[in-house]
């Protein structure tokens, strides 16, 4: 069990040059009023001290004699799932961080200054605080996996073999799979990499992070998983791909109606694409879960994040932001994905990527045979933005010859 939200977060640091842990521990003094800092030397004595007494955040680095820092962050996967781990690395070692993107939540690069760490840290609390759902917690803090369409993966492979391969191409590959574009862009995202502004597009993470690093990534970090549709009836990867892309698409197509500017075509794009990670990683993860949630909505009729709200306290909205927040996503994908249902729950009062998104899912939606309850519109949001007349206009420029057909 983790400790209670009311005691001072705990954060354990594995080191095995006593000069870095000297190091980290002065850049922390400022902080020991708010966390409580334990070291340790080696795995063992780290495993030993979490089993006294658990911790929040361990931070490890991924080198170190006798078990690895690597090895140490899968025995606490493990051993205590909702710990959310941090590597911690050369930037030399980009091979054993590429293969440790599964089992790791955040990365950090040596040596780093006081800021830096500072802000991972704070991070890795700060989702904690964002969302007080225990239950929530628990469940993305003890998933395995994020499948990716085969076909795409697949594809990925061929591109990735050619000798004149096209980086461009890659990353509109990787653009038509959510759980491929939410990993690139954790890694790209990552203080690991040192960028000073975040991503948010995966043609740009993959131009950012080369042909080679994808290359790794796919063919033997094993970091994007090919796979079959998780066994829940009425649930199909194919299916949640296909509508994810085309409510990133007709995002984009709103906000360039709007007049918005590129960047935030680039957001409503790709927010469109991750809004309903969540859902992959519940019906991956907890089938069972999935399974009831889908007769529940059925039987009485809800609308889906209803039924998933009763099943298990939160929804694939909240569940997908977590994720992603953790992940140190651009706080604008993080904000779109955990209000696309409810943006008036959003402090936000201007057209923004949410607004796109939230509309397009639902315009979309309309034009899915799939769904028994029809998504709602935020008609008090929208009326404080007074945007309600604009919808009709977007459904009518954007939905007339059908999903996709004019974009
Ligand atoms: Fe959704
Ligand atoms: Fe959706």
């Amino acid at each position: 069990m983790r400790p209670s939200v009311s005691a001072k977060p705990r954060i354990l640091i594995v080191d095995d040059e006593s000069a870095v842990l000297a190091s980290l521990q002065r850049m922390l003094q400022p902080h020991s009023a708010d966390w409580e800092v334990r070291f340790s030397a080696n795995a063992a004595e780290a495993l030993a001290s979490m089993a006294t007494q658990p911790v929040d955040v361990v931070l490890a680095d991924l080198r170190m004699p006798g078990m690895s820092g690597a090895q140490l962050l899968i025995e606490v996967a493990q051993r205590y799932p909702d710990t959310v781990r941090i590597a911690f690395s050369e930037p030399t070692d980009q091979e054993l961080v590429l293969k440790c993107v599964n089992t790791t939540h955040q990365f950090l690069a040596k040596p780093c200054d006081a800021g830096t760490l500072g802000a991972a840290l704070g991070r890795a609390l700060n989702v904690d605080k964002l969302v007080c759902n225990d239950q929530l917690k628990s469940l993305v803090a003890q998933l395995r996996t994020i499948p990716s369409l085969p076909d795409v993966f697949h594809e990925l492979q061929r591109q990735l073999a050619l000798p004149d391969a096209s980086v461009e191409l890659v990353g509109q590959t990787i653009a038509r799979d959510p759980a491929m574009t939410a990993k690139l862009l954790k890694l790209v995202n990552s203080a690991f990499f040192g960028l000073n502004r975040k991503v948010s597009s995966p043609a740009d993470a993959a131009l950012l992070l080369g042909l080679e690093t994808i290359r790794m990534l796919v063919l033997w970090a094993h970091v994007f998983s090919a796979d079959s549709s998780p066994p829940v009836p009425g649930f199909s990867l194919d299916t949640l791909s296909v509508h994810s892309m085309s409510v990133g698409r007709l995002a984009r197509d709103i906000v360039a109606m709007e007049r918005g500017n590129a960047k935030m075509r680039e957001t409503a794009m790709t927010a469109g694409l991750l809004h309903d990670l969540g859902k992959l990683v519940i019906a991956v993860n907890y089938p069972d879960l999935m399974t009831e949630t889908i007769a529940l909505a059925q039987r009485d009729n809800l609308a889906f994040d209803v039924a998933e709200r009763q099943i298990f306290g939160t929804d694939h909205a909240e569940v997908g932001a977590y994720l992603l927040g953790l992940w140190g996503l651009p706080l604008e994908l993080v904000e779109v994905v955990g209000f696309h249902h409810r943006p008036s729950l959003c402090a936000s009062e201007t057209f923004s990527a949410l607004t796109a998104v939230h509309v397009a899912d639902v315009l979309q939606r309309e034009s899915e045979p799939l769904h028994a309850v029809p998504a709602e519109l935020d008609e008090d949001y929208l009326a404080t933005l007074q945007l309600s007349g604009r919808v009709a206009e977007w459904r009518n420029e954007l939905m007339v010859s059908g999903p996709g057909m004019k974009r």
